[in-house]
């Protein structure tokens, strides 16, 4: 993002500017300051088992719904071949497409090291799997987000090239204290993105494609709003962790999200943010490219918890 190359050095883990908040998350003894684990963790059969039945949980929803570069990934990638998979034979699968690799880490991880591997190519990916409690819901990711989420979306060569650039981004948000807005970009994007395609509009975020409902929300509901994604405003805009989401933000292109965000100046627009956000997550505003008008009926009666349909 207009970051000067030689000034950066993003083979080393980012400095966390004195002041800077981030999440509390321990570090568990048996890692490093960049957080790997020696080695990804075997499963049982029943873990195995588990992820078997989530993909197929998603695979009953998601043709029609996922990006076609998604579904696309999903299969070069074999991810349905059975079991969790072997992040080596993963990695040596993807690193020819597109340079990527995955690495195993032991819980989220805090944003500068996170920064600090996308900007080298490294997909962090949970070392652990839910169990079947929490199969529906879970409060931080695991493998199956992780993997089944993200990586096949990492054999888009566009799209590879944004999540590097994102991670290089985070040192400019870092330097200018504006992770948040930073994060509100992933938000929308990387976990809860929508694209136009020829045949409509499809889901390429990992959190809709790793989730059993919100496919069919995000991309059919007449309750949330959808709306062409412009930088400013996305990372002027608030977003809720637990529900689904009130907004989505819509590309036509791979091609348009790296040319709006990559190829404009971040510092002049984190010197303009206010350091908290503007807009709540169920604005529209005059200048938004509309494609679909909520009703926002779901989080209107209350969301989740509240018995409301999410429709
Ligand atoms: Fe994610």
């Amino acid at each position: 993002m207009l970051i000067q190359p030689a000034t950066i050095d993003y083979s080393r883990i980012p400095e966390l500017p004195a002041g800077t908040f981030t999440a509390p998350l321990a570090r568990p003894a048996h890692v490093g300051i960049d957080w790997l684990e020696p080695h990804q963790r075997s499963y049982t059969i029943e873990e195995h088992g588990i992820w078997d039945d989530l993909y197929a949980q998603q695979m009953a929803v998601l043709p029609g719904r996922a990006a076609s570069s998604f579904i696309a990934g999903l299969e070069r990638l074999d991810l349905g071949q059975g079991g969790v998979p072997d992040f080596e034979s993963l990695s040596d699968a993807l690193e020819p497409i597109t340079g990527w690799r995955v690495v195993a880490v032991p819980m989220l991880i805090p944003d500068h090291v996170f920064f600090y591997h996308l900007a080298n190519r490294r997909f962090p990916a949970g070392n652990f799997i839910r169990s079947r409690a929490q199969f529906d819901y879970i409060s931080e990711p695991d493998v199956f987000h992780d993997v089944f989420g993200h990586v096949p979306m990492l054999t888009d060569p566009v799209y590879a090239d944004y999540m590097q650039e994102y991670g290089r981004a985070g040192w400019k948000a870092l330097a200018n204290n504006r992770l948040k807005a930073l994060s509100a970009l992933y938000w929308y994007t990387v976990e809860f993105g929508l694209i136009r395609e020829a045949e409509g509009i499809r889901a390429y975020g990992a959190g809709i494609l790793s989730g059993p409902s919100e496919a069919v929300f995000a991309v059919e509901g007449q309750s949330p709003n959808r709306i062409h994604l412009e930088v400013d405003r996305v990372m002027r805009t608030d977003y809720v962790i637990s529900d689904m989401q009130p907004t989505y933000f819509v590309i036509d292109s791979f091609e348009e999200l790296f040319r709006k965000t990559v190829e404009r100046n971040f510092d002049d627009l984190y010197r303009a943010l206010n350091p908290g956000f503007t807009y709540s997550n169920q604005a529209v505003l005059g200048g938004d490219r509309v494609h679909h008008l909520g009703t926002q009926e779901y989080v209107n009666r209350g969301g989740q918890g509240s018995g409301a349909k999410p429709v």
